[in-house]
C-alpha cells in the first residue's frame, strides 16, 4: 500500500510510533481508533521488532486497513516516495526502555527512531512519550538522565505513579491497560 496523502488544514496528522513491549497489541483499539474517532488522520510506524510482532499477529494489516497508510517498520529507499504525510504531533507509545535510551542519546538506527528523533529537534512538532517500563528498567543508572534529556528537548512524558506505577519484572498484571487516553489527551492539548 502506498500513501501520498497530504495533511490538510482541517485534519491534523498524528504519527503513532510503537515499540516491542507488552501491550503493543492494544495499539489499534487503545490509541489509533480513538484518535481517528476524534478527528485525527493517523500514520503508524513501528520499531523493527514491533513490526515483526504485529505483522505476525495480523495487527499490522488491520492498522493499515484502518489508517489507509502503510505501517512503516523499515526506512524507505532513497528512490521511493515518502509513504506518510507530514506529521503534526507524534505519540511514541508504548516506548521500550531500549528505544527511550537510544532516543535520549540521539541514536536513529531505525525508522521509528529517525522520525521521533527528528521531531524532537523540530520546532513546533510536539512529541508525547509513554515509557512502558518496569521498576528494574527505571533503576538503570542512566534512566533518570534519559528522561531528563527528553524533557529538556521539549517532549511530554506520560510517566509517574499516577499514570503508570512501576512494578518489579513479571509482577504486574499482563492485562494492565496502558494510559492511551492520557497520551491522546496530551496530543490534543499540544496541537490545539
Ligand atoms: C513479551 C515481551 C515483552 C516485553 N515487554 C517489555 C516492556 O514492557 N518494556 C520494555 O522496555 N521492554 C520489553 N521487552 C523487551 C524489548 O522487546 C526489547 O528490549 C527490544 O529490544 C526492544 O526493541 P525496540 O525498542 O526496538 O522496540 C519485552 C520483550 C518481550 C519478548
Amino acid at each position: 500500500m502506498q500513501g501520498g496523502a497530504v495533511s490538510t488544514a482541517k485534519q491534523k496528522t498524528l504519527g503513532v510510533v510503537g515499540c516491542a513491549v507488552g501491550g503493543l497489541e492494544g495499539l489499534r483499539r487503545g490509541l489509533v481508533q480513538p484518535a481517528i474517532t476524534q478527528g485525527w488522520q493517523v500514520a503508524v510506524t513501528l520499531t523493527p521488532t514491533a513490526g515483526r510482532w504485529l505483522r505476525e499477529s495480523g495487527e499490522a494489516a488491520r492498522l493499515e486497513a484502518l489508517t489507509k497508510f502503510p505501517v512503516r517498520d523499515e526506512p524507505r529507499l532513497p528512490t521511493e516516495g515518502r509513504p506518510h504525510p507530514p506529521v503534526d504531533c507524534f505519540i511514541l507509545a508504548p516506548a521500550s526502555a531500549n528505544t527511550i535510551a537510544k532516543l535520549a542519546l540521539g541514536i536513529m538506527d531505525n525508522q521509528a527512531l529517525t522520525q521521533v528523533g527528528e521531531a524532537l529537534g523540530t520546532l513546533d512538532t510536539p512529541v508525547i512519550i509513554f515509557p512502558r517500563v518496569n521498576a528494574a528498567h527505571a533503576r538503570h543508572p542512566r534512566w533518570q538522565g534519559h528522561l531528563d534529556a527528553l524533557r529538556e528537548s521539549g517532549a511530554c512524558l506520560i510517566y509517574g505513579p499516577e499514570v503508570w506505577p512501576l512494578y518489579e519484572p513479571r509482577e504486574a498484571s499482563p492485562k494492565r491497560e496502558l494510559p492511551w487516553a492520557a497520551a491522546l489527551t496530551a496530543a490534543n492539548a499540544a496541537v490545539s
